[in-house]
């Protein structure tokens, strides 16, 4: 009797990186209307890296890439699908994942960008997981990278001290497992959700096909951080009950850093230990789709997550999209 098997996509290696300049929030105090004290207490954020000259989305993609495949022992030029979460591309067209592909020398493969804002580089996970599952690759870079410091308008106080720039990655491979191997590492379940109906709570206000020009970030924050603690609330209870598991066999969480506030309440209202979650928001600011990757790269680098732990990836974002991944790495 043959033995039934299943495919899964298994996360191999991470890797991040950042822009060279710092930007602390007493820095930014010099040029708008606000404190120190205002910033971390509303939102935990202390400092944030900006892209300086010659540091763009594709640079920082490149880089973060790079480490991933190192840290997975993968020679670039194996990796036949590349999915880029951004909402800051280098240019409107290509797709940066393709500068991807070229500065790795793995020519020939699937290369494109998702556009799901911060819920990015969970909408690229799940496409990539989807890909591998059904044999269209076999070896996936997904990215989350951006430059939102190009898109701030710097004289807003309300959205200009919430961000900031980065990129992360991972890269998996689809490996056969026995179906009952219940300890099997890779993507295990994914939820993805998207509402139309509340563009305006959170845009850009420009594009190639209405001003013509690349427009700047706009947010109503009060109403965003209503919905996200709500929506990511219900997309984790709904990944936990298609895996079967409870918040409890969470080893670790890695949300999408928007807001500490954010954070602590999603986690209470799910009744998760607050020392499981993932929090870089203090030192990274919010960097959207790159935020997921650039926590879990941290986690992984610091021994906090290890080999046979249950993960999940979360994040909400403009559109209303959001999501959430488990996986055992
Ligand atoms: O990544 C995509 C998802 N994005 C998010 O999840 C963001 C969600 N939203 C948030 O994180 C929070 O709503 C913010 C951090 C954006 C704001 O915190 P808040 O507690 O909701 O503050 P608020 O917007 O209600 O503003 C409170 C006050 C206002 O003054 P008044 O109207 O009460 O007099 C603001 O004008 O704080 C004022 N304010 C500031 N003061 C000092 C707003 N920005 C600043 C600032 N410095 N930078």
């Amino acid at each position: 009797m043959t033995e039934q098997t299943v495919r899964r996509a298994v996360i191999c290696g991470s890797g991040s990186a950042l822009p060279k300049r710092v930007v602390s929030n007493a820095e930014l105090a010099t040029t708008v209307d606000t404190t120190d004290e205002w910033i971390v207490e509303r939102s935990g954020i202390r400092q944030r890296y900006i892209a300086g000259e010659g540091e763009t989305t594709s640079t920082l993609a490149i880089e973060a890439a790079t480490k991933a495949c190192e840290a997975a022992g993968f020679d670039p030029a194996s990796i036949d699908l590349i999915v880029l979460a951004t909402a800051t591309p280098d240019h409107t067209f290509p797709a940066t994942a393709t500068q991807v592909q070229h500065a790795l020398g793995a020519h020939g493969g699937i290369a494109f960008d998702v556009a799901a804002v911060c819920s990015g580089f969970l909408y690229a996970l799940g496409v990539a997981d989807s890909m591998l599952k059904t044999g269209m690759a076999r070896r996936a870079l997904v990215i989350g990278a951006e430059t939102f410091s190009r898109i701030l308008d710097w004289e807003d106080r309300t959205t200009c001290v919430l961000f900031g720039d980065g990129a992360g990655a991972i890269v998996l491979e689809a490996q056969e497992f026995a179906a009952d191997d219940a300890t099997a590492p890779g993507v295990i379940a994914t939820r993805l959700h998207a509402d139309g109906r509340y563009k305006d709570m959170l845009l850009v206000d420009g594009g190639p096909s209405t001003t013509g020009t690349v427009g700047k970030l706009r947010m109503k924050g009060r109403e965003v951080f209503r919905h996200a603690v709500v929506n990511l609330a219900t997309v984790l209870q709904e990944v936990l009950t298609d895996a079967e598991l409870t918040a409890a066999d969470i080893d670790w969480v890695v949300p999408h850093q928007a807001n500490a506030r954010i954070l602590d309440a999603t986690a209470r209202k799910l009744g998760l230990d607050p020392a499981k979650v993932v929090v870089t928001v203090d030192r990274h600011a919010n960097t959207s789709a790159a935020s997921v990757p650039l926590a879990f790269d941290v986690a992984i680098r610091d021994g906090r997550i290890k080999a046979g732990d249950l993960v999940m990836f979360e994040a909400m974002g403009g559109g209303f999209t959001w999501g959430a991944t488990l996986a055992r790495i």
